[in-house]
């Protein structure tokens, strides 16, 4: 009688798997020890952290997290010129940031962290409901010049950091099993 639960909790963990990897290709996500630092990301335009947190800019005032709260989200150019109306004005990154505010036309950021359409995250639940700092996840990110990719944000680092928080762990959580 357990033999045949047992068989059929199998079966249905080995569908969900199938049904997953046929979605998303066949490869075993990657274990967190295999981690390394990605390189710096070059930007069109060479904007600094550490110098904008170094003036008192608060992260939340860049990346809002507007509701949903999916996503951080990015800077409008017409934020940025409130300050380069007046500074900098010399600089070719500035007039190509001007240029782009004044053509309505968003500067095409290269991403840093990104997970796969097949993975659902949220800013709201981390950084909102949980209050995780968002260094924990991105690094010091207002000590850098340039960003690159600092801590794993893999499978098993999301799985490792919600076993140690007793937040669900479950396949579905993550992914959209159906
Ligand atoms: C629990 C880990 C975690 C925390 C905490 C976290 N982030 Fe993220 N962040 C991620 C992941 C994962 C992605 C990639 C999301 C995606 O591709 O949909 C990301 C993406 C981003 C992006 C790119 C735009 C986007 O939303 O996809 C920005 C900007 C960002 N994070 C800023 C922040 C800021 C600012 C904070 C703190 C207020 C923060 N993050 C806290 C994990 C985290
Ligand atoms: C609160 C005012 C303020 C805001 C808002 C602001 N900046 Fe700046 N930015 C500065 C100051 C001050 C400097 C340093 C100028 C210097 O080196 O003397 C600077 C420097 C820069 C530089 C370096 C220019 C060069 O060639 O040396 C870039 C690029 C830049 N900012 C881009 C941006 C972008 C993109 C945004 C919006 C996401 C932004 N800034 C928002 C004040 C601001
Ligand atoms: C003045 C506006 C501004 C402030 C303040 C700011 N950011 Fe950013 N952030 C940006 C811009 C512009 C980019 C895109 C360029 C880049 O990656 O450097 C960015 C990119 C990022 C990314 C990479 C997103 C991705 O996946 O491509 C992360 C993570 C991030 N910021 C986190 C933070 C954190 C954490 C803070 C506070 C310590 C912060 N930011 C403060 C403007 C800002
Ligand atoms: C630094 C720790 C940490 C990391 C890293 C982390 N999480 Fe979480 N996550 C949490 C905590 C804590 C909660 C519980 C939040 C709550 O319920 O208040 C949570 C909740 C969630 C939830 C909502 C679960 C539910 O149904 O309530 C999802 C979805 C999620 N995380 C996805 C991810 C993904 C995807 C990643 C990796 C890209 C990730 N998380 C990385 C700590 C983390
Ligand atoms: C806490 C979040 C979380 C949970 C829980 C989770 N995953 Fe994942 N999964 C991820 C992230 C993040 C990735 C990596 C996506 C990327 O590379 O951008 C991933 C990738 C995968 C991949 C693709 C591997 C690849 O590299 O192509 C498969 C297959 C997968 N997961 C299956 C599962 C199964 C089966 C379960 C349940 C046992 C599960 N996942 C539970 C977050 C999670």
């Amino acid at each position: 009688m357990h033999d045949q639960r047992f068989r059929i909790f199998l079966a249905i963990a080995v569908l969900t798997v199938a049904s997953l990897a046929a979605q998303v290709g066949t490869r075993p996500p990657e274990p967190a020890e295999n981690f390394q630092p990605g390189a710096p990301v070059e930007q069109p335009v060479a904007f600094s952290h550490k110098t904008h947190v170094g003036l008192g800019l608060k992260c939340l005032e860049c990346h809002a997290i507007e509701a949903p709260g999916d996503y951080a989200g990015f800077p409008s150019e017409t934020q940025c010129m409130a300050c380069h109306i007046a500074i900098k004005t010399d600089s070719s990154h500035i007039q190509n940031l001007a240029a782009a505010a004044d053509n309505d036309k968003p500067i095409d950021w290269n991403r840093v962290y990104q997970v796969k359409e097949f993975v659902y995250f949220s800013h709201e639940i981390h950084n909102r409901e949980a209050g995780i700092d968002c260094s924990e996840c991105h690094g010091p990110v207002a000590e850098r010049d340039v960003l690159f990719q600092e801590t794993s944000l893999g499978m098993y680092a999301c799985m490792k950091c919600h076993e140690r928080h007793d937040a669900p762990n479950g396949c579905d959580t993550c992914h959209d099993t159906h």
